[in-house]
């Protein structure tokens, strides 16, 4: 039996992962109704805003789901009391130290999963006693690490120092992606972009149009002075290129930023002002697609190349 199904007792190891401005109770229940785990953005949330998706996905499925705090959170004590209080069985931490929350969630019985993007965070990981890990490469959409490891060095290099469940993040949009990840070494995945752009997804449509007509080397991690982020190329990123490129202040680049870019980019649509956040594997994509159309696909698409890989005629035995 799968590890990753085992520990959040679903039917498939594909997790939909927590998203500012996509990841509402729409999007999490439907990932969850089909039986992957989906999780709850809390990290654009206000706590009761949190709350109330809570209850509205716990309508919404009888299957389990999931909350994705960004440790850096600012009212992080009022958040994790309703998370309690509400008695989610799962969460995912991710943009912080994992020895802050873990025991304190664990010991209120709900299994902890941390995002990483190092093998040295991933022992860090094990310390503080979580039950899982993300390890998330430079593909990745949204914050990411600074060191630029891709997914397909990390998963190993992640593998070698633990053997905890662990899942595969960035870049994985396929079924053939998810084969991938799991040869290299991961229990399941999670996805990102490939649902921030489902129907279910909250995000504006201007956004989710403009994200599903990119390119290659279309996107371009950005602001590593303040908290590394991958941006769709547009007017927004291409003045915060000028100014790193001209060797811009850490305050520079905050007040560059501004607050609240973004839900100007993602959930108002604005495509010249706003904070477009999105992963490399966006340009495989052409279509709003629903929750239960992907996963379909994610499964149809694993089971066919699994089976094209055991025919020995691809590639010879030694
Ligand atoms: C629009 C967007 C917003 C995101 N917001 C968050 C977030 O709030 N917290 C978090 O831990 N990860 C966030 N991520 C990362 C995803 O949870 C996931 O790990 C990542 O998208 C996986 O890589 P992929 O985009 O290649 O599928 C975000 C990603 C996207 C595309």
């Amino acid at each position: 039996m799968n590890r990753i199904c085992t520990l959040f007792k679903i039917k498939y190891p594909i997790i939909q992962g927590g998203m500012v401005w996509c990841s509402g109770w729409r999007l999490a229940s439907a990932v969850s109704n089909a039986g992957g785990l989906g999780l709850l953005g809390a990290g654009s949330m206000h706590p009761e805003t949190l709350r109330e998706h809570i209850q509205k996905c716990k309508s919404a499925t009888n299957k389990p789901f999931g909350v994705n705090v960004p440790l850096m959170y600012p009212d992080i004590d009022q958040l994790m009391q309703i998370i309690v209080e509400e008695k989610v069985p799962i969460i995912f931490t991710s943009a912080g130290n994992p020895k802050t929350w873990t025991s304190y969630l664990k010991s209120n019985g709900i299994s902890v999963a941390h995002v990483v993007s190092s093998s040295k965070f991933a022992s860090k990981c094990e310390e503080a006693g979580v039950d899982a890990i993300v390890a998330e490469g430079f593909e990745a959409g949204g914050h990411n690490g600074r060191e630029e490891t891709t997914t397909l060095c990390l998963i190993p290099a992640v593998r070698r120092v633990t053997t905890l469940p662990l899942l595969a993040a960035g870049g994985i949009g396929t079924g053939e992606a998810i084969m991938a990840a799991m040869a290299l070494g991961a229990d399941g995945v999670q996805i990102g972009t490939r649902f921030a752009l489902s129907e279910e997804s909250s995000a504006h449509l201007n956004f989710k149009q403009l994200a599903l007509n990119l390119n290659e080397g279309d996107t371009k991690l950005l602001l590593k002075k303040l908290s590394p982020t991958r941006l769709i190329n547009s007017k927004f990123s291409t003045l915060i290129e000028e100014a790193e490129s001209r060797g811009a202040s850490t305050e520079e680049l905050r007040e560059l930023l501004g607050r609240g870019r973004a839900k100007k980019g993602i959930f108002e649509g604005n495509l010249e002002e706003g904070e477009l956040e999105i992963g490399q594997v966006s340009s495989l994509f052409r279509k709003i697609e629903s929750v239960d159309e992907i996963m379909r696909d994610l499964i149809e698409g694993y089971h066919l190349i699994r089976q094209k890989i055991q025919d020995d005629r691809l590639f010879p035995p030694a």
